[in-house]
């Protein structure tokens, strides 16, 4: 866990639940706010199957590393329409309602993977 993402865990456990800078909210290392969960929800349903139950990597690339160095709307260009490179074909999901619909919520999720924050844990909605 890097050193920053360590600073916002603690921060999160100090005073939870909300961290002004972060898109998401993690509590417990587990417990998150409803549209984290969401983006779980559909990352589970629609990118889980080449990225890795847990975005850790499968066929595609680990994006629990990766939207480490890709901002949010290079994220959320990639996934309108795809991208081809070393790994293969990622395709384009502009078509498909629900992604683009979910993909701020998606992205919640995926950066609090990135961060530390989120582990290869199913997270659960919190009450
Ligand atoms: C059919 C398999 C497949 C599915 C399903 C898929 N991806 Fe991908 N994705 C890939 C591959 C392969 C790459 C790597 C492309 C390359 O070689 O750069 C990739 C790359 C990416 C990247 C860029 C990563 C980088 O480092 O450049 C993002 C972001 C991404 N995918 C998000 C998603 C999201 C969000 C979903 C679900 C809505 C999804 N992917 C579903 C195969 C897939």
């Amino acid at each position: 866990m890097k050193l920053t993402s360590l600073i916002i865990a603690l921060g999160l456990l100090a005073a939870p639940p909300v961290h002004a800078n972060q898109p998401y909210i993690v509590m417990d290392g587990y417990r998150v706010d409803s549209q984290t969960y969401n983006g779980f929800r559909l990352f589970r349903n629609w990118c889980a199957r080449c990225h890795g139950t847990f975005a850790q990597g499968l066929a595609g690339p680990s994006l629990a590393e990766n939207l480490n160095r890709i901002g949010k709307m290079q994220f959320m260009e990639i996934v309108e329409n795809g991208k081809t490179g070393q790994y293969g074909v990622m395709p384009a999901w502009s078509s498909n309602t629900q992604v683009m619909a979910g993909r701020e919520d998606i992205y919640r999720y995926l950066k609090a993977r990135a961060d530390g924050v989120l582990g290869e844990v199913r997270p659960e909605l919190a009450q």
